[in-house]
């Protein structure tokens, strides 16, 4: 082969990886953050050992809240059903009450909840936008503050 026909060959082959590389890297950006490709896995990382399996419902955990808290088990937060209960449900904006990093609070305090995020300051942020990202509407408000608009603005997908 000529040369010339190998710099020719090379130029497509490096103009063939960069194009899959900025097509892969374009769509990983313009994936949505879902339950089930992202936040399941965290949860279940992060919280299960408190929320998971043997933990109670909600509506378990609220006839005996200090029961289940010398117990040291919050409700539970999953399957998916469970989980956004706490987040657009009955008992809306309580995942953001707890997870904020108290710079969305009036006290300047973060959520209870918070410091599970992660083990470094650095990997409590990095979830804390990918729950963010993923509720839509980061609100605190309860469910009785929340007109509908701000309600239906809470997205929080499945898949
Ligand atoms: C070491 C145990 C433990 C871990 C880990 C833990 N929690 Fe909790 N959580 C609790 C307990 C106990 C309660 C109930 C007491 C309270 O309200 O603070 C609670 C309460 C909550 C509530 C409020 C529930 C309600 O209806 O009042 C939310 C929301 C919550 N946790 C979210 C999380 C998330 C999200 C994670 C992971 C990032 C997490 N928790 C990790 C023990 C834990």
């Amino acid at each position: 082969m000529s040369p010339g026909l190998i710099r020719v060959g090379c130029t497509l082959v490096a103009a063939w990886a960069l194009s899959a590389v900025t097509g892969y890297v374009l769509a990983a950006e313009k994936q949505a953050v879902t339950y089930e490709n992202t936040i399941k896995k965290i949860i279940a990382e992060r919280c299960s050992g408190c929320h998971g399996a043997g933990a109670p419902t909600l509506a378990e955990f609220d006839k005996d809240k200090d029961g289940w808290k010398k117990k040291s088990k919050g409700p539970r937060l999953d399957p998916y059903a469970n989980l956004v209960v706490l987040v657009n449900g009955s008992d809306a904006g309580a995942i953001m009450r707890r997870l904020d990093d108290g710079k969305n609070a009036k006290d300047g305090k973060p959520g209870n909840m918070h410091v599970w995020l992660g083990g470094s300051d650095a990997e409590r942020a990095q979830h804390l936008a990918l729950f963010k990202k993923w509720v839509g509407n980061w609100s605190l408000k309860r469910r009785k503050d929340l007109s509908e608009a701000e309600l239906r603005k809470i997205t929080a997908p499945e898949k």
